[in-house]
């Protein structure tokens, strides 16, 4: 089926996903059917990138988030962090005025102190610039780990306690999660992985308690629309009980 026919079948259904999460993965492999080099995988996941976005606004998704590079990804060669370092900068040139004019709020999230300066002041720009905006909150996450989120959350909550800040009856589950990077936005209703694996790989441990999982065959440069809609579309025949009975 075409985009356009998913995409009337996902709004005749009504309930759609408020957040979706997606793990990019099979950018590498992509390259090495084609006998290229690494990077080249991940510049054509660039266009994958912009086709989702175009995708969550046409849909109406409120957030969409993205796994770009996750903490263990450093222990990569380091030319290919310097290639997908150089990527991210060129991606918030290209795309900052356009994501601006669609209403997208864009967000990093991770250690992005880690990040080379020049990254760091391209990203720290764009989250300024589109700060106020409400259409689609797209969530992207560099140099993120979900271990190393959750102890430090830990690590502040004790810090606070220590400090007579918070008492600790006062440590609940809501007090974790406000301690989060992604504090005060829901929780994934979806969460896709392409390329076919079928792990988390240190992604949002906390926050996919309950998500619905989707994994994709497809490799992370040829996921378009079509695919994003049709993850939709299984989504949307899933019967959520949260631990409790079916209605
Ligand atoms: C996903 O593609 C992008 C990043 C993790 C940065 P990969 O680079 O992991 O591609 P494969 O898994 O080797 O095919
Ligand atoms: C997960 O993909 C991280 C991102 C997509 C950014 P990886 O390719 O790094 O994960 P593993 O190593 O296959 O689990
Ligand atoms: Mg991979």
């Amino acid at each position: 089926m075409n985009a356009p026919a998913l995409l009337a079948q996902v709004r005749a259904h009504g309930a759609l996903p408020r957040h979706v999460a997606i793990i990019m993965d099979g950018n590498g492999r992509w390259a090495r059917e084609r006998m290229l080099p690494r990077p080249f995988g991940h510049r054509s996941g660039m266009k994958a990138v912009r086709e989702v976005v175009e995708g969550a606004l046409e849909v109406g998704v409120g957030t969409l988030s993205l796994f770009a590079f996750s903490q263990e990804n450093w222990q990569r060669p380091a030319d290919e962090i310097g290639a997908l370092m150089s990527l991210l900068e060129e991606y918030i040139q290209r795309e900052a005025d356009e994501l601006h004019a669609q209403g997208v709020r864009v967000r990093f999230l991770g250690e992005l102190d880690r990040l080379a300066p020049a990254a760091r002041g391209a990203v720290d720009r764009i989250m300024a610039r589109t700060a106020g905006n409400t259409r689609l909150t797209l969530n992207l996450f560099i140099s993120y780990g979900s271990r190393a989120e959750i102890t430090r959350a830990a690590r502040r909550i004790a810090e606070e306690v220590a400090a007579g800040q918070l008492t600790p009856d006062a440590v609940d589950e809501t007090a974790v999660a406000a301690r989060l990077f992604t504090a005060g936005e829901p929780d994934p209703d979806l969460l896709i992985r392409t390329s076919g694996e079928q792990r988390l790989s240190n992604f949002l441990l906390w926050q996919l308690a309950y998500t619905e999982l989707h994994i994709a065959p497809v490799l992370w440069p040829d996921f378009g629309r079509e695919q994003l809609y049709e993850a939709i579309r299984d989504y949307q025949a899933r019967e959520r009980r949260f631990g409790r009975v079916s209605a």
